[in-house]
């Protein structure tokens, strides 16, 4: 057994391509010592497995899917603002017997986008959904000051999702609703942000521009280009075939991106919170090409 140990719990967890990017990141730094596995961990069994991984030294873990929420429930750990505010912690470290708990996801989503190009500074923020993901994301750029508008299917919930984040960042310009002004939504965004499953492999690949309303089909394509013409358009989601909803942006004249990047860079910010060193991006971000292959 190696002696510098690391790790995603999830449930399920088998599809992670966590342990082949950290993994790939440990090796380029030499830090051969080091591993890095995937935990199936049931949600009622969370507790007592991070007390098992903290008793056997582990120095990190990331949570992934049910558990990033999961943990608050376990009053094990010392979250950091920005994890507190989000309700998730994806990145564990143990230290002097105690446990801290953060969230790069965002941070992650962010570094993507600089990364591409995309300047986010005074931009106007469209987040399509309201689920976990979407919190994460629109509580980043809400805190940075930007206008953020939160759409998704069930309004009441974009709404609560809105109100929450306006109260916890003192930002007045959030605010959500349903899909009904979804086309005007899109017009007055300057970056497009697709955090819902629409598009994800055990989903249906139907577009988000399906899901809006118009008066009649042939305008779609139209509608289309009006609406994401120039600007970023960044789908979550990092199947290895781009979603509808990319394609018909980038045909659109979109600058597009998928999830893959956000994946390594909140990959890369938990590997800095464990062991302060920065690993190697482009290392990373072949492992994780290569295990979508
Ligand atoms: P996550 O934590 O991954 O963000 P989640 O909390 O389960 O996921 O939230 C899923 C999001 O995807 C929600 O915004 C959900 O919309 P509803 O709030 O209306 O349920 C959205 N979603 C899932 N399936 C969808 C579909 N077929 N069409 C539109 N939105 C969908």
């Amino acid at each position: 057994m190696k002696n510098c140990r690391f790790g995603v719990f999830g449930f399920p967890v088998s599809h992670s391509l966590s342990p082949a990017m950290h993994t790939a990141a440990f090796n380029a730094l030499g830090m051969t010592d080091c591993e890095y596995k995937a935990y199936a961990v049931e949600p009622e069994n969370l507790k007592e497995a991070i007390l098992k991984a903290q008793a056997e030294g582990f120095g990190g873990l990331n949570l992934t899917i049910p558990l990033k929420e999961k943990i608050f429930e376990t009053d094990l750990i010392i979250p950091d603002a920005f994890a507190e505010k989000a309700g998730a912690v994806n990145t564990l470290t143990f230290k002097d017997g105690r446990i801290y708990g953060y969230n790069t996801d965002a941070a992650g989503a962010f570094a993507a986008l600089e990364e591409a190009g995309c300047q986010t500074d005074g931009k106007k923020i469209l987040i399509v959904g309201a689920g976990g993901a979407s919190k994460s994301i629109s509580l980043f750029f809400a805190e940075r000051g930007n206008s953020v508008k939160i759409i998704n299917r069930t309004a009441e919930k974009a709404q609560r999702l809105a109100d929450e984040i306006a109260e916890k960042t003192g930002n007045s310009n959030v605010s959500g609703s349903g899909f009904e002004s979804g086309w005007n939504d899109l017009k007055e965004a300057d970056i497009i942000i697709q955090t819902t499953e629409l598009g994800m492999g055990k989903y249906e690949d139907v577009s988000l521009f399906d899901k809006l309303p118009l008066l009649k089909t042939e305008q779609k394509e139209e509608m289309i280009r009006s609406c994401v013409s120039k600007k970023t358009v960044f789908d979550i989601v990092y199947n290895p075939e781009e979603t509808t909803f990319l394609k018909e942006s980038k045909a659109a004249g979109a600058e597009t991106m998928n999830g893959m990047m956000m994946l390594v860079f909140q990959g890369a910010l938990a590997f800095e919170i464990w062991t302060g060193k920065k690993p190697d991006i482009g290392v990373m971000r072949k492992a994780v090409s290569d295990a979508l292959l």
